[in-house]
């Protein structure tokens, strides 16, 4: 036999490259804490079922409870030679307290350990996740408060559209980042089912008691299906999912506000603290943290890519392909806190330039269609007072006037139902207070989205 936890059918050492090749200390020590937490519970659950004689059990927990603390000062080194994080700790732990240590695996595997690790671990993130969603969703609403009437070119295919409100701009994004949150809600399900005590796959001769070690680990279920327990990562999945779609608003936001710091636009200033400037160029300011959280959207949606992948061809139950779950969970984890907390404080800090923005909606023909609209309220049928006010605007282009700039007669002679109050239908601000169907940017119809979005914050 070889000096392995599980050398005892083996005449031969490793070839060295092998060994580290499929060796994953390197990254699961990242789950170091959540491995200890899950032996912890497995132990006294050995011990209330009286798997274990209770002086065992006692010793190997105090056993874990100093590796934790030794684990907290960055007092415990790791070895390729075990392989992974389990191993090294179920080593540790023999050299802190003896071959009493071995009893620990009895009614364990490392295919349900492993799970319920992954598990633990996602569960003990996602509440910090959430918090600096929700922090972001905050500024969302503050900075959307005090925005009600400042006015802001809307956009389909990048051309003006129609006159709207900064904030009902801002409270899209809020909307999109509240059913990210709920999205995160529903994964928390699936992560919270303990798989602890499948054992291998099939379960385990020893009269356990999954139950009890779910509820010492915080889990409000069990897996139903030893198989299932042991072979599911749909919770990584879904977090992965769920984390890109995330990405991707912030990501959208972030190419609005590159797109509006620069000299074309110029309807947003960044503040220094989130700018970078450059190596040659004295006069450049750079929307680098915008940029970056763009471009990192695309690691993560590799990450969700790369572990589909991995698993579409993998038989029940356990397969070794399953270590490669692992790194893409961390480093979705490392890199959404930041983009969330950054992102947040690059919104807080920017200033808008309102002068510029409102003037945008000017003379830009976005009023098109309120005269459209005025049009087709006095009866005119709606598609026939499109094509006159199309016929309007090609003039007002040619000529260089917008629709305000006709005098009534002109107006008039292209339809008699046009009269002076038109210059006030006409005017942004106008248009923009009168959009008050249900969701509509009208001035009452932000402040009842904000009442809500206020309402659903407080609640939180
Ligand atoms: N390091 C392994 C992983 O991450 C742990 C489980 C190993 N189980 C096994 N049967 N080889 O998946």
């Amino acid at each position: 036999s070889v000096a392995k936890p599980w050398g005892g059918r083996f005449t031969a050492e490793n070839d060295q490259l092998a060994e580290e090749f499929g060796a994953s200390i390197s990254f699961d020590q990242e789950m170091a804490y959540e491995d200890l937490q899950g032996s912890l519970a497995h132990v006294q659950m050995l011990a209330h079922t009286k798997i274990l004689p209770a002086a065992d059990a006692k010793q190997i927990s105090n056993g874990l409870k100093t590796l934790m603390q030794q684990l907290k000062q960055g007092k415990l080194t790791f070895d390729t030679q075990y392989e992974d994080i389990h191993m090294n700790l179920e080593v540790l732990l023999t050299k802190e307290i003896g071959p009493v240590a071995g009893k620990l695996h009895t009614a364990r595997s490392r295919n349900d350990q492993v799970a319920t690790d992954l598990h633990l671990y996602l569960k003990n993130r996602l509440p910090e996740i959430q918090k600096a969603l929700f922090q972001l969703r905050q500024t969302i609403v503050t900075k959307a408060a005090a925005n009600v009437t400042t006015l802001m070119p809307g956009y389909t295919h990048l051309q003006h559209a129609q006159p709207i409100s900064y904030a009902h701009y801002l409270l899209a994004y809020y909307q999109m980042f509240k059913r990210d949150a709920e999205r995160l809600a529903f994964n928390q399900q699936h992560i919270d089912i303990s798989p602890l005590g499948a054992a291998a796959l099939a379960g385990t001769t020893f009269p356990i008691d999954r139950t009890y070690s779910a509820e010492l680990l915080g889990f409000s279920k069990i897996y139903e299906n030893s198989l299932d327990a042991v072979s599911d990562r749909d919770f990584v999945l879904e977090f992965l999912s769920n984390i890109s779609i995330l990405m991707m608003h912030l990501s959208r936001f972030c190419e609005e506000i590159v797109l509006w710091c620069s000299y074309e636009f110029n309807y947003i200033s960044l503040s220094d603290a989130y700018s970078t400037g450059s190596s040659i160029m004295p006069q450049k300011k750079n929307p680098d943290m915008a940029e970056l959280i763009r471009g990192k959207s695309g690691r993560v949606y590799g990450h969700l890519l790369g572990l589909l992948t991995t698993l579409k061809g993998l038989p029940l139950a356990y397969n070794k392909d399953l270590q490669e779950d692992k790194e893409s969970v961390f480093d979705t984890v490392k890199t959404i806190l930041p983009s969330l907390k950054v992102f947040n404080g690059m919104l807080a800090t920017l200033t808008l330039n309102k002068a510029k923005l409102s003037h945008a909606t000017e003379h830009d023909f976005s009023n098109a269609t309120e005269l459209a609209d005025y049009l087709a309220a006095k009866g005119l049928p709606f598609r026939e007072a499109h094509r006159l006010v199309g016929e309007l605007v090609l003039k007002g282009i040619k000529e260089k006037r917008s629709l305000q700039d006709f005098s009534l007669t002109e107006l008039q002679q292209q339809s008699p139902l046009i009269q002076n109050d038109v210059y006030q239908a006409l005017k942004p601000e106008v248009a923009v207070k009168r959009r008050n169907s249900a969701g509509g940017t009208g001035f009452t119809q932000i402040k009842r989205q904000l009442t809500i979005a206020q309402a659903e914050l407080a609640q939180a």
